[in-house]
């Protein structure tokens, strides 16, 4: 059973993936043309992001109401495979946007007889969205998004998380492991996409933490970890 290739699905994810395209175009032009503009390094403008976002990530990301932001094909559908090979039935995921990741990971909760998403998403308009959007996928039963900052909505995520998937403000990727972390138990998973803070970085890969990670190529290497708990 791949329920990603029932029709239904394909195409809600195929007119999400469009519009995500559309939405993000000029922004991701934008963000482009700055960092030829900038003669920086790659490295450099993730460290200004990083630090800007330090200073104010709510702005930034109310600025981005509107974008997408979203995990590529690829991607997606590395996330669903995963949630299948782990079995998982509780899946946290920092960073929902429209809701596309999370169509992806609720679809193998689905297809691996039911469970629970909690996701969290910052702006309410996004919510709406998503919400939407898994209604239309028909997985809005086993989906919670909970609207606010993860620092306060992942507080308590109500048992063994077999899955987690940060994908959300850069600046909040070890505040956001450290606080789902006495739920994740020895063969869980954390996927951090984007996963560009050296602090997060040295965490998951010093062993001593009690994790295994590695960067994963997949959307040409960039900035995707995969972490496995091992204590
Ligand atoms: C990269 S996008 C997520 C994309 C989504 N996972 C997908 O693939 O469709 C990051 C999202 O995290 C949200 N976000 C950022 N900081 C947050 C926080 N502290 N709490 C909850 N959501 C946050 C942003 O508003 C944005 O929509």
């Amino acid at each position: 059973m791949n329920s990603l290739s029932s029709g239904r699905l394909a195409r809600v994810l195929d007119n999400l993936h469009r519009g995500a395209e559309a939405a993000d175009r000029d922004y991701m032009s934008e963000v482009k043309a700055d960092i030829e503009a900038s003669g920086t390094t790659l490295e450099q403008v993730i460290a200004e992001k990083l630090a800007e976002e330090r200073a104010d990530y709510r702005t930034i990301y109310r600025d981005r109401a509107d974008n997408f932001l979203a995990v590529s094909r690829a991607y997606g559908c590395f996330l669903y495979s995963i949630a299948r090979a782990c079995k998982a039935t509780r899946i946290v995921e920092f960073g929902t946007s429209m809701g596309i990741s999370t169509i992806y990971l609720a679809a193998a909760l689905r297809d691996n007889g039911g469970g629970r998403l909690i996701g969290t998403e910052l702006e309410p308009t996004k919510v709406a969205r998503a919400r939407a959007n898994l209604d239309t996928a028909g997985l809005a039963d086993l989906v919670d998004i909970r609207e606010g900052d993860a620092l306060d909505t992942l507080q308590d995520v109500g048992g063994d998380v077999q899955l987690l998937l940060i994908d959300g403000a850069f600046a909040l990727y070890l505040p956001v492991l450290k606080l789902v972390e006495p739920r994740l138990k020895p063969g869980a998973v954390v996927l951090g996409e984007n996963a560009f803070d050296p602090g997060y970085l040295d965490y998951v890969r010093n062993p001593a933490n009690g994790y295994l990670s590695q960067p994963l190529p997949v959307d040409e290497g960039r900035g995707n970890e995969f972490t496995v708990r091992t204590a």
